[in-house]
């Protein structure tokens, strides 16, 4: 008999995707803003061309490093103030980012006329965003996870994903409206204030809404909150569940917190592969470089809107299917079914690439791959990453996995670069060879998932946890 999930699970749910929301809005909204930083902060610098470019590309991509130190430090906000409170530290850093991006001048000189004396402050702004990002990434999903009944956990944890993909389909039609109310110099001197400000409504409404959700039932245990979290439980599930889940979160935190390996490094492990692997299948780097590549393919004038409709469309549609399905198919098969997709999609396209075909097929392959990741790594390592560590150890675990993501995906966009450029690679594969290697890591992804990774479908948090008990000499992967 197919079970319900409560109303407020699904409401909180909704509310802590604006985290989502916000993760993707903020790491895409500087793609509208890149000519101003260029014209206003870089062109009087009068630099080199390399020292330009690089000046340039260093402050384009400032928020990544802050991303990995807002995952590193989430673990330890969510852990002392809680997750929803944590979420509310996030929301605030979103809006001051969003405040001090648009307008870095303030507190330093008038604004407009500071030319590049505004680009530190800017650059500053521009990592506080990267660290609310960071802990929003982190603390997000593990809410959902926290407060889902275990048969839909899959489903509303995916949520987040779709808000990720939303968020950064939104922005670029909030940045086409705002370049549309002026000519090209106005977009430089005013229009771009406006793009990054933007995010302070999203913000804003992150954090009113998150005055009005209660903390997770699992961390108000670990705080000793034992009424509260009883009454959660009973507001999320059926009383008999409730009084089953508080039993087994209480015997999980019999001892509140453990080493970091108490249940081995497997886990541990498992968490870090299944991070560093989601990025080196090479999706950002899809991402980043798709306008490129879809002019390159001569898609012509309309080709940002273009990529940007056909990407956020495939992306939305697969995410659904993720959805749909998780919870049924279960974590592993949706991930092996998504890395062998995105193989076989890399692969095509790193030979079309090096056989100098760069038409139509080429771009089937790229809507294939981003299919592939939306329907399974997309959503999946996040729904397994909130839910594979045991509750004592959660926080940590889950923020040193996270950090590793953020690494690994600052790793790949720089070395994309680096490997892209190359003349000698590019003499003998025409541009094709990073795919080549993204394909290779999705076929080392799918075998790390196939031999490493348990399934964690319809089963409760703490009995995942028990997969991992050092008593077992290996993981269960059934
Ligand atoms: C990944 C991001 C990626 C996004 C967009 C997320 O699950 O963590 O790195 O940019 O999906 O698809």
């Amino acid at each position: 008999m197919p079970q319900s999930t409560s109303t407020l699970a699904t409401r909180l749910t909704l509310v802590a995707t604006l985290g989502g929301l916000l993760f993707g809005y903020d790491t895409a909204v500087i793609s509208g803003a890149v000519g101003a930083i260029d014209a206003n902060f870089i062109a009087p610098l009068n630099l080199s061309e390399i020292a330009r470019n690089s000046l340039s590309g260093w402050t384009v991509s400032s928020a990544l490093p802050g991303c990995v130190v807002g995952a590193a430090i989430a673990g330890w906000i969510g852990h002392r103030i809680g997750r929803t409170r944590g979420m509310m530290v996030a929301a605030l850093l979103f809006v001051i980012s969003a405040i001090g991006s648009a307008i870095p001048e303030l507190g330093f000189g008038p604004i407009g006329s500071m030319g590049p004396a505004a680009l530190k402050p800017f650059i500053f702004y521009r990592f506080l965003c990267g660290v609310a990002i960071g802990i929003a990434s982190m603390l997000s999903p593990l809410y959902i996870a926290e407060i889902a009944p275990s048969h839909a956990r899959g489903q509303l944890v995916s949520y987040n994903q779709m808000a990720i993909v939303s968020g950064i389909l939104l922005v670029y039609f909030v940045n086409f409206a705002i370049a549309s109310q002026g000519n090209e110099a106005w977009v430089l001197t005013t229009g771009w204030r406006f793009m990054l400000g933007s995010e302070v409504v999203p913000a804003l409404l992150f954090f009113v809404l998150l005055l009005f959700v209660p903390d997770t039932p699992r961390w108000l245990v670990m705080k000793g909150r034992d009424d509260e979290a009883r009454n959660v439980l009973t507001r999320l599930v059926s009383a008999e569940e409730a009084k089953v889940s508080f039993r087994q979160i209480e015997e999980s935190l019999v001892v509140r917190e453990e080493p970091l390996f108490a249940f081995g490094a497997g886990v541990i492990i498992v968490g870090i592969l299944l991070s560093a692997f989601q990025q080196f299948v090479g999706i950002n780097a899809v991402l980043y470089y798709a306008p490129v590549m879809f002019k390159n393919m001569g898609a012509g004038e309309n080709s940002a809107l273009l990529q940007t409709v056909l990407v956020g469309a495939v992306n939305v549609i697969a995410t659904l299917i993720a959805i749909r399905t998780v919870d049924h198919w279960g974590r592993k098969p949706l991930l092996i079914l998504g890395g062998i997709i995105m193989a076989v999609a890399m692969i095509s396209l790193g030979a079309l690439f090096a056989a100098g075909s760069t038409g139509l097929l080429a771009l089937i392959a790229i809507l294939v791959y981003i299919a592939g990741f939306a329907l399974s790594w997309g959503p999946v390592v996040w729904v397994l990453l909130a839910e594979i560590f045991p509750n004592s150890i959660k926080d940590r675990a889950m923020a040193i996995a996270v950090a590793v993501q953020w690494i690994t995906n600052l790793f790949v966009s720089w070395s994309f670069k680096v490997v892209d450029g190359s003349s000698p690679l590019n003499a003998v594969f025409h541009h094709g060879f990073a795919y080549l290697i993204y394909g290779g890591m999705g076929i080392l992804a799918t075998v790390f998932v196939w031999r490493m990774v348990p399934e964690t479908k319809n089963r409760r948090l703490e009995e995942i946890q028990e997969l991992w008990r050092p008593s077992r000499s290996s993981v269960s992967v059934s």
